[in-house]
């Protein structure tokens, strides 16, 4: 692509959040260099699995699959069951994902997007005005086995690796500058608040970013490619019948920045680690 295109590209991404390209039939390094003209990729760390998650040749490609060759697991099974934003419970999330459909299920197997600004603004005044400026402990090493039953549990080492963080729960997009809920399924306390209250809030907040009227639901085709923004959406994939469909899927993902929040009386707030 020339800049202007890119360009463009991004100016539409930044105002619709998730681009859909279809009949899309690409190598590996077709897609790694698409996803580049975006930002500077990721790899994913192999974390609580003994299974590679990403392509051999190609790290920067991470697999989500139920799919086994003699015997042995060609990536993450049931990767991203459950409400969330990509790298949500680090100190630097990733800004970007995009995920190529290779084998898509006839039946289920959906991937649900939720606007999280949408979500912010259909927030009353007040709870706007309560959230601003609040922050939210995400802990990897408390819900690891919560969110990844079928995975084992983190090592010593990987747990020192993934600190808690604490994130600004209303988020100012660093492009757009518009604000979103930034909340997910890694949250587990919410600054000033006694334990029981602080995770009534978390369900409430998070059961509101995945209600109907704020998502849309991607029914796969094969060579489809989803890009998505992270810093204002979160995605699901919708648990199916993984023992009768097969699915097969490439994701590159971005790296990102530190997320803040501007607040309306005017403080800069950032996510931090706990210390
Ligand atoms: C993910 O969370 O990136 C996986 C989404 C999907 O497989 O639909």
């Amino acid at each position: 692509m020339d800049s202007a295109t890119a360009r463009e590209l991004r100016d539409i991404w930044l105002e619709y959040s998730v681009l859909l390209f279809r009949k899309v039939d690409w190598t590996a390094a077709e897609h790694i260099a698409f996803t580049k003209t975006f930002g500077t990729l990721h790899i994913m760390p192999r974390l609580g699995t003994e299974i590679p998650v990403n392509l051999r040749q190609h790290p920067e490609i991470f697999v989500v699959s139920n799919i086994e060759k003699n015997g042995k697991p060609l990536g993450v099974k049931r990767a991203g069951w459950g409400w969330h934003s990509d790298g949500e419970d680090k100190q630097v999330p990733n800004m970007a994902s995009m995920l190529y459909g290779v084998k898509t299920p006839k039946v289920g197997g959906d991937t649900g997007f939720a606007s999280t600004y949408r979500a912010f603004e259909a927030l009353s005044p007040e709870t706007q005005a309560f959230l601003d400026g609040k922050r939210a402990r995400f802990s990897r090493v408390e819900m690891h086995l919560i969110n990844y039953p079928n995975l084992p549990p983190l090592t010593e080492e990987e747990k020192r690796d993934r600190p808690d963080v604490w994130h600004p729960i209303v988020r100012t997009h660093p492009e757009t500058q518009r604000k979103c809920l930034y909340i997910g399924r890694w949250a587990v306390e919410i600054e000033g608040m006694a334990d029981e209250e602080g995770g009534t809030l978390i369900d409430e907040l998070t059961t509101h970013i995945a209600k109907s009227e704020f998502t849309y639901i991607h029914k796969w085709q094969p060579g489809d490619v989803v890009l998505w923004d992270n810093r204002c959406t979160q995605h699901c994939a919708i648990p199916y019948d993984d023992s009768k469909e097969e699915r097969h899927m490439l994701r590159t993902t971005l790296e990102g920045d530190v997320p803040f929040h501007l607040t309306t009386d005017g403080r800069r707030v950032e996510s931090s680690l706990d210390q």
